[in-house]
Order: structure tokens, then sequence, then C-alpha cells
């Protein structure tokens, strides 16, 4: 997460630089006002483009309709020789809506005098650059940058020799060499980041060194190797010109920082983030006196900073991303010599010590400032006025606090402010609630923040589109205040709210996505205006005093995915029109006094319903046989209830409790916030795990069947053992009679199994001893008969687990069982380890289960080295003829079987 959240960071001002770096169009030409007419030809090979391409904007429309093709949109002429020279269709120099789609048609190459030709954002279909890209030899601006084109570059760029600017990055080209490079002696500009140059080895490094004018090389994430030293070029520095440099994202481990002090007098950009770059940061670049961007985030960098960078050496630094590595130590007051500096990120290390104001008394530029997450205490002034005004402020996890920090007073402009777990216990002062119109992302969460909310409000401006405002867990109390008309993401849960929530129905334009309010004591009903809430996606209302029924507007909430009401005071029945919302994925009414059936219409919600809890309720009735529908479902809790009749045989169609693959959907929000996103959502509940009650913030990997508690009647389903992936079983405290089913031992990742308090009788299935995984089990009171089974797993069980069922026997319940003095009185020891080792030898299929049962009891009875010899054919099979399974297993036990009860008669004959 702090790495994405970094990287868009990183990306954006990539962008902007991008977007700096684009040159005007050709100021040698013109629109051709003077009467210029453009060439017959030249028309026809626009018009054959075009035809190649989907316009849907009708961005081209003027193609065609007017006779002059210089007068055409994109197209400018020689004023002198009519040709055409300039075509600029650009998707990013237009609204971003204008793009074309289709073919990159030959035709194009035939305007041979083409100088300045840009597609960039355009989508070509993974079009190929034909070879007769060769005939434009004149060009010196070729701009094809995320132009989804794709294939081999063709060696006939090469002829492009007045080429000074080439963009071909962020395609799906397939490079194979960089030779045609050095043929563009004028290059100046060059970019094939987002293209696989793995194959090219150390070419590029040539090319730096063969393209005398080359001032900017981009190669971000390009899947760069690692150099040996020794491949470097020998670099005259007197002609070294490179001014920026892009490495970023390449993966790269070792790499000749030495080598790069060649360029210490031409580089202004130096981009060396998301790589494998270890050790201390080397010194060479506080030599780099033109430095104004340096970025080695995402690195494993260790140790401290080196003195030398904070000397006025690098006075003209303006970005400085120093985020995600390891590094250490105090930042010292001299960085106010980099007065420069526009953005600092100094997030995800390990600093140390407290930044002052001393430390920013200079930087009247900075307006991006993270160092969340490393350890750094900030100490400003409570009336100091900062020389700044921030855009984006990110102070995560340092220490801030106690007191609300009142510099924060004097930015007035900010988009991003995150003073999360920055220990601050104080109330949050009036003058905080008039945020500044452009603020799209507040995060106040995990302080000690005390006192009442004062009304949030903003002005209104272009930039206010959506706000989300993050106050979770703190000891915020009173009434909710008025929230800003655009808000669409509200988080105050765990505080210490009361009263009701009608003042969310200030909030209008409808478009609230994200409301969790849960974990206060918040009451009354809920208001009617939520029926306009078309845009919910989270509602968690979990833990309050709410009161009423489920209204039935909540049908209209038709994007609704978190649903969670559990834990308060409704009442009623399940409204009909909850049936509407097709997205929903958890759906939480536990532990209200919700009435009535449970609806068998929640089988339609079969693609996306992951966990529906409707515990501790007064839910009566049968469960429902479209239950079974739920393919996707993963926590099924319907436990202390008062449901009656038999559990659906169909349970066995609960397939994504049978499969690994199938995890909960998750929510994702649009990056719409850029930067940091505190909207990550894990669907939250109280589940019983164990038989102990605990609170989960993440129920993703929850894989239980609950029912306990109701008055279910009938057998257990044997279907039920073919859901091998659930955790946890509890079908404790109903009526239920029957047999444990005997296959029961396939549920390898049962943790949990809780059949306590039911008629249950019969022998406990030997197949148990193969649950590895299990740690609580529960099958006390009932009537179940026989020896415990024994393996290393049910060893571990008390006697508790089996109390209460008057005929079962053997540890750990009684010493022995009936009939076992006699064996021990002949002096034919049994061998315990030997029996677990019979038994682990087997692996029951399901319609054998019974066969072995009965084998068991014989085996226990009978001690003879045949037992022995069944006991390797049992492993040999296991090892050699699995796939053939349960029939031959069969055969084999069933000799097995005779051979064993007529030696022992043998024996017994011969004995007496
Ligand atoms: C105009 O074109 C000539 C010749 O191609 C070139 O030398 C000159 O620098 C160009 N002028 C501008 C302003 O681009
Ligand atoms: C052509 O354009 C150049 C530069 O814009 C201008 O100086 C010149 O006068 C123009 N020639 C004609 C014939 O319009
Ligand atoms: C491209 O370059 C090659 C080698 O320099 C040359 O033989 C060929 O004629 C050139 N093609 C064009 C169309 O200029
Ligand atoms: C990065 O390099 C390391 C070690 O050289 C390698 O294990 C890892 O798979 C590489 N990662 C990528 C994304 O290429
Ligand atoms: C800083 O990091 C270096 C390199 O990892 C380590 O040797 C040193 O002990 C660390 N210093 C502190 C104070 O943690
Ligand atoms: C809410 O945002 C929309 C654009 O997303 C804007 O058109 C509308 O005016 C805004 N409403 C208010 C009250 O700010
Ligand atoms: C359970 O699945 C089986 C096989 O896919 C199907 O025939 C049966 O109708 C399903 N039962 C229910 C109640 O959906
Ligand atoms: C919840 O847990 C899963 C699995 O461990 C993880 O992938 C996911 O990111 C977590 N979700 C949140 C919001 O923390």
């Amino acid at each position: 997460m702090k790495i994405r959240g970094a990287g868009s960071l990183h990306l954006v001002y990539s962008l902007l630089i991008l977007l700096q770096m684009q040159p005007s169009t050709g100021s040698n030409s013109t629109t051709a006002d003077d009467g210029v007419k453009c060439m017959k030809s030249e028309r026809q090979a626009l018009l054959a483009f075009k035809q190649g391409l989907v316009d849907e904007h009708g961005w081209l429309s003027s193609w065609g309709s007017e006779e002059d093709c210089c007068k055409w949109e994109g197209v400018r002429c020689s004023n002198t020789t009519r040709h055409i020279t300039v075509l600029n269709l650009s998707a990013y120099a237009y609204d971003y809506n204008f793009i074309l789609r289709g073919n990159l048609s030959p035709s194009l190459f035939e305007l041979q005098h083409l100088i300045y030709l840009d597609l960039s954002g355009n989508n070509f279909n993974l079009s190929h650059i034909p070879k007769s890209i060769s005939s434009l030899n004149k060009i010196q601006h070729l701009d094809l940058l995320i132009c989804n084109l794709s294939g081999s570059l063709p060696s006939q760029l090469a002829n492009l020799t007045s080429l000074q600017y080439l963009d071909l990055s962020f395609n799906k080209f397939n490079i194979q060499n960089l030779v045609w490079l050095s043929h563009l002696s004028y290059l100046q500009y060059l970019s094939l980041s987002g293209n696989n140059l793995s194959k090219v080895n150390n070419d590029w490094l040539q090319v730096i060194n063969e393209l005398p004018h080359l001032t900017s090389l981009s190669l971000y994430g390009c899947n760069l190797q690692d150099v040996i030293p020794q491949y470097f070029p020998i670099i005259n520095t007197s002609r070294a010109s490179l001014v920026l440099l892009d490495l970023g994202a390449n993966n790269l481990t070792t790499f000749a920082f030495q080598w790069l002090t060649n360029f210490s007098n031409s580089l202004v950009s130096l981009y060396l983030g998301s790589n494998q770059f270890r050790g201390p940061i080397p010194e060479t670049f506080s030599h780099m006196t033109f430095l104004k961007e340096l970025d080695l985030s995402n690195n494993q960098f260790e140790g401290e900073i080196p003195k030398s960078f904070w000397s006025s050496n690098l006075s003209s630094l303006q970005i400085l991303l120093l985020f995600n590595n390891k590094l250490n130590g105090t930042i010292p007051k001299s960085i106010r010599l980099l007065s420069k500096l526009e953005v600092l990120d100094l997030g995800f290390n390990s600093f140390n010590g407290v930044i002052t104001k001393a430390h920013f008394s200079t930087q009247s530029n900075l307006r991006s400032l993270s160092m969340s997450s490393s350890y750094l205490s900030i100490n400003f002034s409570h009336d100091w006025i900062p020389p700044f005004q921030l855009k984006d402020i990110d102070l995560g996890s340092c220490e801030l606090g106690p007191d609300f920090p009142g510099w924060l007073q004097t930015q007035r402009s900010y988009r991003f402010l995150n003073i999360s777990a920055t220990r601050i216990s104080d109330s949050i002062p009036i003058w905080f609630g008039k945020l500044p119109s452009m603020a799209r992302v507040i995060d106040l969460s995990s302080n000690q923040i005390n006192g009442i909310l004062p009304n949030l409000s903003r002005n209104f401006s272009y930039d206010s589109s959506a706000l989300g405002i993050n106050l979770s867990g703190n000891h915020l109390e009173g009434p909710l205040p008025s929230f800003p008309a655009n808000t669409t993401h509200i988080n105050l849960s765990k505080n210490r709210f009361n009263g009701s929530i009608s003042s969310l129905c200030d909030i209008t334009g409808m478009s609230i996505e994200f409301l969790d309010l849960s974990s206060n004591q918040l009451s009354g009903k809920l208001p009617n205006c939520m029926m306009y809430w078309s845009s919910l996606q989270i509602l968690n209302l979990a833990n309050n005093h709410f009161f009423g029924k489920i209204p039935t507007f909540v049908g209209s909430l038709s994007l609704i995915e978190t649903f969670d009401l559990q834990n308060n005071n409704l009442f009623g029945k399940i409204p009909s029109s909850l049936r509407n919302c097709s997205k929903l994925q958890f759906l939480g009414l536990s532990n209200n006094r919700l009435s009535g059936i449970i609806p068998s219409w929640i089988g339609e919600r079969s693609n996306s319903l992951n966990f529906l809890l409707l515990k501790s309720n007064h839910f009566g009735g049968e469960i429902p046989l479209e239950i079974c529908w739920l393919t996707n479902i993963l926590l099924l809790d319907l436990s202390r209830n008062n449901l009656s009749g038999h559990i659906p045989r169909c349970i066995g169609n609960l397939t994504a409790l049978a499969r690994k693959d199938i995890a909960a959907r998750g929510h994702f929000f649009n990056s719409s916030h850029g930067w940091f996103n505190p909207w990550r959502y894990a669907d939250k509940a109280s589940v019983i795990w164990k038989g102990i009650e605990y609170h989960y913030e993440n129920l993703t990997l929850q894989r239980t069947i609950d029912l306990s508690s109701n008055k279910l009647t009938g057998e257990i389903p044997v279907q039920i053992s073919s859901l091998f992936e659930m955790h946890q079983l509890n079908l404790s405290r109903n009526h239920l009679i029957g047999r444990i089913p005997p296959n029961i031992g396939q549920m390898r990742q049962l943790e949990s199994l809780d059949l306590s308090h039911n008629r249950l009788s019969g022998w406990l299935p030997p197949s148990m001893s193969q649950l590895y995984s299990l740690s609580k089990l529960d099958l006390s009171y009932n009537n179940f008969s026989g020896r415990i089974p024994t393996s290393t797993q049910m060893d571990t069980f008390n006697a508790s687990a089996f109390v209460g069922n008057p005929t079962l026997c053997g540890p750990p319940l009684t010493p022995t069982c009936p009939g076992d003095e006699k064996l021990i009185d002949d002096g034919l020891k049994y061998n315990q380890q030997d029996k677990d080792e019979f038994w682990k030898g087997f692996k029951p299929s399901m319609e054998l289960g019974m066969a072995f049962g009965f084998l068991g009891v014989l085996a226990l009875k009978i001690d003879h080295p045949w037992r022995h010899v069944c006991f390797l054919l049992s492993n040999y099979m296991k090892a050699y003829l699995s796939n053939l399974k349960g029939y031959l297993c069969l055969v084999v036990s069933a000799v097995c079987l005779v051979i064993t009860v007529n030696a022992a008669r043998l024996r017994r004959k011969l004995k007496f």
C-alpha cells in the first residue's frame, strides 16, 4: 500500500515533467491562411489514414469536409512548399476523451515532408510500425507515447536521421537491439520507458555515449539488466550533456554511481526510484550542483543521509524523494539550505529525532511534505507561521501531539492532510472545521482526539467535487456535526458520538459512497434521506443503538456491497426490497431482535454474497433450500435463532467452502483520491472462533458454517464433508440425530468442530484421526458409543470434549474400553503407536468408511504379526497405488481381515 501510494505520487510528478517537456508545435509552420493549398497526394494520404480509424467524437470531422487539408484539425503546412509539415493528433493536447482508435495505416508515411508527428495517447490496436516509416526522412519530432503499438521496431528507424525528439514509451514493443539509435546523431530527447529492453544488454549505455546531443533519456520500467562496472563506457565529460536520466523501476541492484559523476555538470533530473539499490546513499549526488529533481525512493538504501547532502551544493534541489528505504539518523537543521525545495518525501524510513521550525524556515516553495511512518517527531511551535502553503501534508504515524498542531491554521490550500496516529490528545479547534476549498482527503484517525467535532464546511470551488473524512478511532463525542455538500467518504467509527444521524441528510449531491459509523452510541431510526444515497457502497452502522425496522428504502441502495447493522436494536422482518441490492457481498444483521423467516430470495445473491451473518435474532422456520445457491459464501452464521427443520442436504453446494481459489471479493475504491487512500475497507464481525468470541477486523480468510443453538432436527447431511476448505463447523445445541458423516476426515482444513449438545449417536468415525488441523473439538452431550479414535491430533483433546456420552470409552474419558482388560491380562500387549500408523496408512474413501470402522475394531482386538504385514501393504498402496484408491484398498483390507482373523483363531486353538 505504502509503495503504491507513494509510487503514484512519483507518477504524478513524472507526468508533470513529461508535460512540461512537450515542445510547442513547429513555429516554422503556418495555418496557411495565406492562400496556400495542400498537395492532392497528401490529402489522399490523410484520408486513407482516417479511413482506418474510429473517430467517436468527430474530432476529425474537418478532414474531408474542408477542401484545403492544410486547414484540417491538427494539420499544418509549410507556407513556402505547401507540403504538410506538422501533424499533431495528441490526445493529451486536447480533451483526453478525444481518442482515436484503429489501425496505424502505412499511408500516413507518404507524408514525406513531415517534420513533426505526434499521435500520443491514441489507441492503435497493437499495430506495428511499418517499414515505410523510413520515408519520413525530414522528421525531427516523433511522439508515439502510449499508443498501444506492438511488434519489433523496424530497422528503418535508422533512416530518420533528423530526429531530435523520439518518444516510444509505454507501448508493447519487443525491442531486440538499439543499433538503429546510433544513426540518430541529432537526438536530444529519447524515451523508451515501459517497453521491455531485457534483450538489449548494455547497449543503452553505449547509446548515451554515441549520441552527443542527448539531453534526456528515459528508460523507466524497461527490465534493464545490471551492468558490470567494466562495461561502463568512458565518457568524454566535456561532451556529456545529459540533463535528465530516468532509470526508475528497473530492479537494478548495482550501479556505478561513480560513473554518474561524468554528468555532474549537466544532470538536472535523476530518477533511480523503485530499484534494488542497497548500501549507503553515495556522496556522488552531492556533487551534482545543477540537480533539481532526485528520486531514490523504493530502494534499500540504508544508514544516514550523507552530510554532504545538506551542503549548499545541492541548493537547486526542488524535488527530493527518499521514501521507502532503510535510512536512519536525524534530519539536520541544515536542510534549510535546500531553500528551493518544493517536494520532500522522507516517509517509510527509520529516521529519529525532532523536526522543528528551524528545519523549514526558508522553504517558501514547499508544496508537498511527507514524513509518514518515519519515526520523526514534529515539533513546530504553536504560533509558527510557516513560509509555505502546502498542498499535500502527509505526517501519518509521526509524533505531532499531544496538542492539535496550531500551524495547520495557516495552511489554506491543502488537498491531502494525513495526521493519523500522531498521538494528538486534544480537541479539534473550531477553525479547523473551515476546510480549504480544495480539500479532498482528511485523515485524523487513530489519535486520542476528544470533545465535540465542529461543523465541517468548505467553500465551493471548481476543485471541490469529492471529499473524504476519516476520524476513526478517537474519543470524539456529542452529536454528529454537519458535513460539506459533496462529501463522499465518512469514517467516524470507534468514537463516542451519540444521538441521531439526521445531520447527514445535509450531504446533498447523492455522492456518498462510504459511511462507517460503527462502534459509537448513535441511536434513533435510519433517516429517510438515505433512500437517495444511490452511490453508497459501504454502510456500516454496527455496534450502536439504532432502533426500529429496517426501512424498505434500503432497496434503492443499488450499489451497496456491505450492509452492516449488527449489534443494534432493530426488529421486524428483513425487508424484501433488499433483494434489489444485487451487489451485496456482506449482509450483517446479527445481534438484533429481527424475526420472520430467512428469505428464500437470498439465494439470488449467489454471485456476490460472501458473508451472511444473522446470529442472535428471532428468525424462525426452516433454512430455505435456496441458501445452497450461495456458491460464494465463506461465512454463514445463522446461530442462536429459532430455526427448525433439517439442515438442507444440498449444503454441499456451498462450493466456495470447498475451493482454495475463492476469496472474499474485497472493496475497491477508485483512486480518485490519489496519493494515499485511507478508504481500504475490510468486512468485520464478531465470530465465535473455537468457542471464544473474537472481533475480526478483516474477515477475508474466514470459512465457517455456524448453525448452533437452533432447533434443527434430522441428520447431519453427509454432503457437508465435501466442503474440504472449511475452517470451522459448529452445529452444537440443536436436536440432530444420526451419525457423524463417516468421511469427515476429508475436511483437512477443519480447525474447530463443535457438535455438542445434540442427540448424535454411533461410533466416532476413524477418519476423524485425519483431521490434522483440528485444535478445538467438542462432541460432548450426545449418545456416541464405542472407542474414541486416537491419533496425535485426537490425543490432544481432554475429557471435556467427550463427556456426556455414556457409552463412549477409551482415553481421555476412561483408561480402557470394556473388554480391554482381558486382552491385557492375556499379556497381549497393545502397541499404541502401531495402531496409529495402521490407521494413518489407510485413506478411506467415502463408501468404505464403515468397512474400515469394522476392520478397526478387529485390529484393536487382535495382536499378530500379520497386522504388521497389513500395515506395510496399506502403506505400499498409499505410496504407489493411490490412483486406484478405494477399490484396491477394499480388496487388500478384506484379505488382511480374513488372514488376521484366521491367524488369531489358529493361535487360540493352539494355545488352548
Ligand atoms: C525553422 O526551420 C529552419 C530550417 O529547418 C531551422 O533552422 C530553424 O531553427 C527553424 N526555426 C524555428 C523557430 O524552429
Ligand atoms: C512563412 O513563414 C515565415 C515564418 O513564420 C514568415 O517569416 C514568412 O514571411 C512566411 N512566408 C510567406 C510567404 O508567407
Ligand atoms: C535507409 O537507409 C539505408 C542505409 O543507410 C539506405 O540504403 C536506404 O536507401 C535508406 N532508405 C530511405 C528510404 O531513405
Ligand atoms: C528483481 O531482482 C531480484 C533479484 O535480482 C529478483 O529475485 C526479482 O524477481 C526481480 N523482480 C522483478 C520484478 O524483476
Ligand atoms: C543505521 O543503519 C546502519 C546500516 O543499516 C546501521 O549499521 C546502524 O546501526 C543504524 N544506526 C542506528 C542508530 O540505528
Ligand atoms: C458537487 O459536485 C458536483 C461535481 O461532482 C458539482 O457539479 C456540484 O455543484 C457539487 N455540489 C455542491 C453543492 O458543491
Ligand atoms: C446442488 O447442486 C446440484 C449439482 O450442481 C444441483 O443439481 C442441485 O439442484 C443443487 N441444489 C440446489 C438446492 O441448488
Ligand atoms: C484483509 O486480509 C487480506 C488477507 O490477509 C489482505 O489481502 C487484505 O489486504 C486485508 N484487507 C485490508 C483492508 O486490510
